[in-house]
């Protein structure tokens, strides 16, 4: 479509059919200053615009057309790359990088979530997210290693692979690779399929599962994720709308170590994804931008939806909801963590409340495979020596 723009005036070809909204957003023009005409009639953001229109976008306000007046780094005054709307302020790329990077330090700080010395597990799944997580911890000098789980979901699990894969070969960091299928008998696909949980139930489930696993198995100190505010506010809302005081007293930026899960934080929790993918961008990490294509159906997507319709409106709503939450709220909900002794899955030996840990059911299932804990002796011993590191039950780090 053409889309004729004012002061000054100028046309632009911009191709397939969108919203309003998104062209705009394209354009980053602020719906809120301008007219958008196509035959003299007035569309509204949600209106549709297709590849024959004609579209005129005139500003109502001065100064309100096209792309927004570029402004000034905050810090330094340079041209800005960036702008972030909830701390009203842009910023050069190295004001900007360097926004981050104090943010990251913020949040560790205020968690106590790893030192220096800590052996650092980074739970990399190719995204943006987890790749500037892992590059963020590289460059501060921490002693990080990324782990890729395979998770089997066709081309999208081997680009995501090679993503990461290639992004430790630059570095010369080290990184663990796990198959799902290879290691546990299954992948992702064949678990949604087959087994009574949602797929995306299964992948979550069996992150957690090997995450934890591996970083037992291999002595780290903590695991480290890549959710930003923006999957922290979704998941908040989410746990609030049906009141699961349990998850929402489980939902922290640091879970400290109990009997055989190791310690887990979130360093990125106070930075939206906006500014992770512009980090990871601005650094050049080649990260995989493809959604995964099982995400259909996944409801913390809606939690999202809802979220940003509501930032649109009023800048810094997710971070006065999430952070509001930690700063003010989540204390009057730590006695709910339902928190019951943990003994060892009798299949596995991974902590569990039950016989049986929630993995060893989920994959028992979807294998056809009777759940019982092994007869003969020797493999009972066997599995006990591979699954319960002395982390488990000694005094070491998770203990
Ligand atoms: Fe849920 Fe991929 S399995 S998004
Ligand atoms: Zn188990």
């Amino acid at each position: 479509m053409r889309v004729r723009l004012r002061n000054p005036d100028r046309v632009v070809d911009v191709p397939g059919r969108r919203r309003v909204s998104e062209l705009l957003d394209e354009l980053s023009i602020d719906p809120d200053t301008v007219l958008v005409i196509r035959d003299r009639t007035l569309l509204t953001r949600e209106q549709a615009v297709g590849e024959d229109d004609e579209i005129e976008v005139r500003p109502v306000i001065s100064g309100g057309a096209g792309p927004r007046t570029p402004m000034g780094c905050l810090r330094c005054r340079a041209p800005a790359v960036i702008e972030v709307r909830r701390h009203h302020a842009a910023f050069c790329q190295p004001c900007f990088e360097r926004h981050v990077r104090t943010q990251v330090e913020r949040a560790v700080g205020a968690f106590d979530m790893f030192a220096r010395e800590d052996r650092i597990l980074v739970a990399v799944s190719g995204g943006k997210d987890s790749l500037a997580l892992w590059d963020i911890l590289l460059e501060a000098g921490y002693r990080a290693t990324g782990m890729y789980l395979g998770l089997g979901i066709g081309g999208y699990s081997d680009r995501s692979g090679e993503v990461a894969h290639r992004f430790a070969d630059v570095r010369g960091a080290e990184l663990i690779h796990v198959d799902l299928r290879g290691e546990y008998g299954f992948d992702i696909p064949t678990a949604g399929a087959k087994g009574s949980r949602s797929t995306c139930g299964v992948c979550g489930l069996s992150k957690r599962y090997v995450f934890n696993r591996v970083a037992l198995d291999h002595g780290f100190d903590v695991v480290a994720t890549g959710h930003n505010l923006d999957d922290e506010a979704a998941t908040l809302l989410g746990n609030t709308l049906r009141w699961q005081t349990e998850y929402i007293a489980r939902q922290h930026p640091a879970l400290p170590a109990r009997e055989g899960k190791v310690k887990k934080v979130k360093p990125l929790h106070r930075l939206s994804e906006r500014e992770t993918a512009a980090y990871a961008f601005l650094r050049g990490i080649d990260y995989v931008v493809e959604e995964c294509p099982l995400v259909a159906g996944n409801t913390q997507l809606r939690y999202k939806d809802a979220m940003n319709q509501l930032e649109k409106g009023a800048p810094g709503t997710k971070a006065a909801f999430f952070l509001g939450y930690l700063d003010r709220a989540a204390e009057r909900f730590r006695d709910d963590t339902g928190a019951e002794r943990l003994q060892a899955c009798e299949r596995c030996g991974q902590p569990t409340t039950g016989r049986f840990c929630a993995f060893c059911r989920a994959r028992a299932q979807m294998l056809g495979e009777r759940l019982a804990p092994p007869r003969d002796d020797q493999l009972v011993r066997e599995l006990s020596n591979e699954a319960m590191p002395a982390e488990v039950y000694g005094a070491g780090p998770a203990a």
